[in-house]
């Protein structure tokens, strides 16, 4: 904690420039250091056998790690925070914190497809049923508890195909039944959305995206509320699931232009998407803060903005051949997974997803967008060049 966080509450911008430093402590320096081992070195036997201090070996975490779980336990308003390896690996972790062998749990159609792998396979093999829901079912999520069901996990958005979930008519209907609610919150951040203000119990942010911003870690944080905190720590106690020290470190100096960079990709992707929304190619442009994307209304009742990410259906009407034409000779946009980074990505959405959007009458190819934060006027002639190969007849 620094001086002016107790003085006065801080706003967000402050906040970020505060959190995980302990300046004093380190002979002024401002910036906090990498501290990396697996040894801890006791003074007595006693403290050594009774596992003293904050920090009695490595797997036990460091003051860098426990400098960014601190800032990011306050910045989400959690009871606390645990950080693994990567954002794939929180997802497990926060499931694996809630299940037991034969239980049921709630999933949207619309997740993160690791996660469904994750569900399909690992879980299975504890016999956990795991039923997948229309991530726009709302209060009808009710019809499909059962005895054994034990959490509902979302995702608002949902990957690619970008469904709003209604979070706080599901936390309500999860109270009354006593059920978990886990969120994936990477898209939105806690700047946007703070799931824990809204009830949910644990949330996920995938660190390697925004947090991390420079597409260079790999790193996951989950966040509880008090009544869920306990089981998270314990479990990530018994996984030993740790992350890097310097992938930790790096967060952390990412962190003080957290809000500058996710704020700059907002404005940028909604001048890049508006401008999608008028071109010819494309059919649809599936942006939460856009009245044409599902459950739009939830979004514009709970968020307070929208990240770089998003996708567009193209009109049915182009080829597989010059799709790939087009994806592959972009000058600025790369072919490239992940996202949330300061350069712009363009993926084609694959062929699972596609079935979900047919079902929805949509027959173009999908493309996902991550808008980094390059020169809005590039982006466009980059999109302008691509949609010209698009188009030609290859
Ligand atoms: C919504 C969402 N959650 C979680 C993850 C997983 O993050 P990581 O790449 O760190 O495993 C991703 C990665 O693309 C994602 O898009």
């Amino acid at each position: 904690m620094t001086k002016s966080e107790e003085t006065f509450p801080l706003g967000v911008d402050s906040l970020l420039c505060a959190v995980g430093r302990h300046t004093e402590e380190q002979f002024g320096f401002l910036n906090p250091p990498l501290y990396k081992g697996s040894t801890i070195i006791h003074k007595t036997v006693k403290s050594l056998e009774n596992h003293e201090g904050r920090f009695f070996y490595g797997i036990a975490g460091s003051p860098t790690i426990a400098n960014l779980e601190d800032a990011w336990t306050k910045l989400t308003e959690a009871a606390g925070t645990v950080i693994s390896p990567s954002g794939h690996g929180s997802i497990a972790l926060a499931i694996l914190s809630v299940i037991s062998a034969g239980c049921h749990i709630l999933v949207p159609e619309s997740v993160f497809p690791p996660t469904a792998v994750f569900c399909n396979t690992f879980l299975s093999r504890l016999a956990v049923e795991v039923e997948y829901y229309d991530p726009l079912i709302g209060v009808g999520i009710e019809k499909l508890i059962k005895d054994n069901t034990v959490a509902i996990y979302m995702e608002s958005p949902g990957s690619n195909t970008m469904e709003v979930q209604d979070v706080p008519a599901i936390v309500q209907i999860a109270k009354r039944n006593g059920l978990k609610t886990i969120i994936d919150n990477t898209w939105a951040t806690p700047l946007f959305f703070k799931p824990h203000s809204f009830g949910v119990d644990l949330s996920i942010e995938a660190g390697t995206k925004y947090v991390g911003g420079h597409s260079d870690i790999l790193l996951g944080l989950v966040t509880a509320n008090e009544e869920n905190w306990p089981a998270l720590k314990s479990t990530y106690s018994c996984l030993g699931m740790l992350p890097g020290a310097e992938d930790c470190h790096m967060a952390l100096r990412s962190l003080r232009t957290f809000r500058l960079r996710v704020r700059e990709a907002e404005r940028k992707a909604l001048k890049i998407a508006k401008w999608l929304q008028r071109r010819d190619e494309v059919e649809r442009v599936l942006h939460p803060a856009f009245e044409e994307c599902p459950g739009h209304e939830y979004w514009a009742r709970d968020f307070r903005g929208s990240t770089g990410l998003f996708s567009i259906i193209l009109r049915p009407r182009y080829s597989r051949a010059s799709l790939e034409h087009m994806l592959e000779n972009m000058v600025i946009f790369s072919l490239g997974y992940s996202w949330g980074g300061y350069e712009s990505l363009i993926v084609p959405l694959s062929e699972e997803v596609s079935e979900r959007l047919k079902a929805r009458n949509h027959y173009g190819y999908g493309l996902r967008l991550q808008i980094g934060l390059e020169d809005i006027e590039d982006l466009q002639k980059d999109l302008v060049l691509g949609f010209e190969r698009l188009k030609s007849v290859i």
